[in-house]
């Protein structure tokens, strides 16, 4: 049983605080959020994550998991703690790393005065970015509590970049594909072996810095895939071809693999786009032009826009046009709408002068805040209503259940833009609409 601690309760923190918990560690999670650390003491999680709720309310009743809003405690009673902090876009696309900064300054802060009042021998401290960083970060993180703290503190630094996604971050964390740990000696390697020790899976041991490139690479590499085959996707609508048989075709060389080539209205989230961009600009920084991943972005933004086209092949006009809108969240499992694509193209809509009718699952609410002025329907069939064009923007399995002879008879207009290549375009069709997805034929 280790003591950790976890400062930044969001996404990151809260999933591996809950599952370090279950894994009989004792863990106490920190956040400057008194309100969130208030729901949380109660076991109520302010997001949704499948299964997470569960695990935070057994770890508060086995006394395994605790919130707190003080990180001097967290300090305190730690000896292993994760930065957890947001790493949020600047203006200029890179990362904004005042959170993480000021993490530093308050665990420095807290050593000093562990040191003053402490009579304990042992203070040593192992302090881990998890946050998605720039490469460099963890010389950062050293050089600001070496400077603050006073000597005599023993402490190491680590990177243990995180690749769990929302929507199945339980599974990921305890069934990850590697762990990557980046590290500065044994000691701390010692105590990487022991803490993953209960799960399946090879730890990948290097120095921080490159396990701080090994997370942008991964995200960028990922998003570069899904922008890859956006843009074959465009190449197929020319000619009448299906990038899901190319993807397929593609995706049975094991040197390729099928994952991240499913085509679409592009990719979105906290992640991949902010990563993407930090990337970019930490390699400008660096002396390294980046186009490869700036032709990235600019595809995925592509993406977004040849819905709109599709409308307007559809519709003709777009003015006044009702268009209904299914999902919101940037993929399914999730209430998060951050740099969601259907957000994305319900703005280009109104800016054309639509009105947008729109339904997701588990994200109305978090939506409502950003996009007050919209119709919120109760159900896929409100939406549907009256609509002239019904585009399908998070692949909700529900959606998949839908009764579209009964959307059919709904509609002001029989017309689909699967946004996903989710739905069965030849069943549409035999109930009497006319739509398109993403690369394919139109049906
Ligand atoms: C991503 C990574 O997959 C995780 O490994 C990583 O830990 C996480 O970012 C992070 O940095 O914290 P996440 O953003 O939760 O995870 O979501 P993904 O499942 O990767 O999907 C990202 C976006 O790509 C979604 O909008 C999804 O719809 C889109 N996507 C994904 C596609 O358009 N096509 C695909 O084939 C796959």
């Amino acid at each position: 049983m280790k003591k950790i601690g976890i400062i930044g309760a969001g996404h990151v923190g809260l999933v591996t605080g809950a599952c370090f918990a279950k894994l009989e560690n004792s863990v106490i999670c920190v956040d400057n959020d008194k309100e969130k650390i208030k729901k949380l003491k109660n076991g109520v999680v302010p997001f949704y994550e499948p299964g997470l709720q569960d695990i935070v309310r057994k770890q508060l009743k086995n006394k395994r998991l605790f919130f707190s809003d003080s990180i001097d405690d967290l300090v305190e009673s730690s000896e292993i703690i994760f930065i957890c902090v947001g790493t949020p876009s600047s203006a200029d696309g890179r990362a904004d790393l005042s959170y993480v900064e000021q993490a530093s300054v308050q665990i420095a802060r807290a050593l000093n005065k562990i040191k003053k009042f402490s009579s304990k021998k042992n203070n040593y401290k192992l302090i881990v970015e998890k946050s998605t960083v720039p490469v460099l970060t963890g010389e950062w993180v050293k050089r600001t509590i070496e400077v603050i703290a006073p000597t005599g503190i023993d402490f190491d630094v680590a990177a243990n970049p995180e690749f769990l996604r929302e929507g199945s971050a339980i599974k990921d964390f305890f069934e990850p594909d590697r762990i990557v740990v980046g590290v500065e000696n044994e000691r701390t390697k010692k105590i990487f072996n022991e803490i993953y020790k209960p799960i399946d899976a090879p730890i990948i041991f290097t120095d921080v810095k490159s396990a701080e490139i090994i997370k942008h690479a991964s995200n960028s590499f990922l998003a570069m895939k899904i922008s890859y085959i956006n843009a074959i996707s465009q190449i197929c609508e020319k000619v009448g071809a299906d990038v899901e048989m190319i993807a397929e075709g593609m995706g049975a060389d094991s040197r390729i693999g099928r994952s991240f080539l499913k085509a679409g209205i592009g990719y979105g989230g906290s992640c991949f786009p902010k990563d993407v961009k930090a990337f970019i600009s930490i390699a400008a920084e660096l002396g390294y032009d980046f186009d490869l991943l700036k032709d990235v972005e600019k595809i995925n933004t592509q993406q977004k826009n040849i819905v709109i086209k599709k409308a307007r092949e559809f519709l003709w006009n777009l003015k006044d046009k009702e268009i209904g809108v299914l999902g919101l969240a940037f993929k399914p499992e999730t209430d998060d709408i951050r740099e969601s694509p259907s957000l994305e193209i319900i703005k280009l809509f109104l800016n054309e002068g639509c009105i947008v009718k729109c339904y997701d699952p588990k994200a109305m609410e978090n939506t409502k805040k950003f996009l007050p002025g919209l119709y919120y329907g109760g159900d896929a069939y409100d939406v549907a209503r009256g609509s002239h064009l019904l585009i399908l923007a998070t692949e909700w399995e529900e959606f998949k259940k839908l009764n579209f002879d009964r959307i059919m008879k709904l509609m002001r207009m029989p017309y689909i833009i699967d946004g996903r290549n989710f739905l069965d375009l030849k069943k549409l069709k035999k109930s009497g609409f006319i739509c398109c997805g993403i690369g394919k034929k139109m049906e």
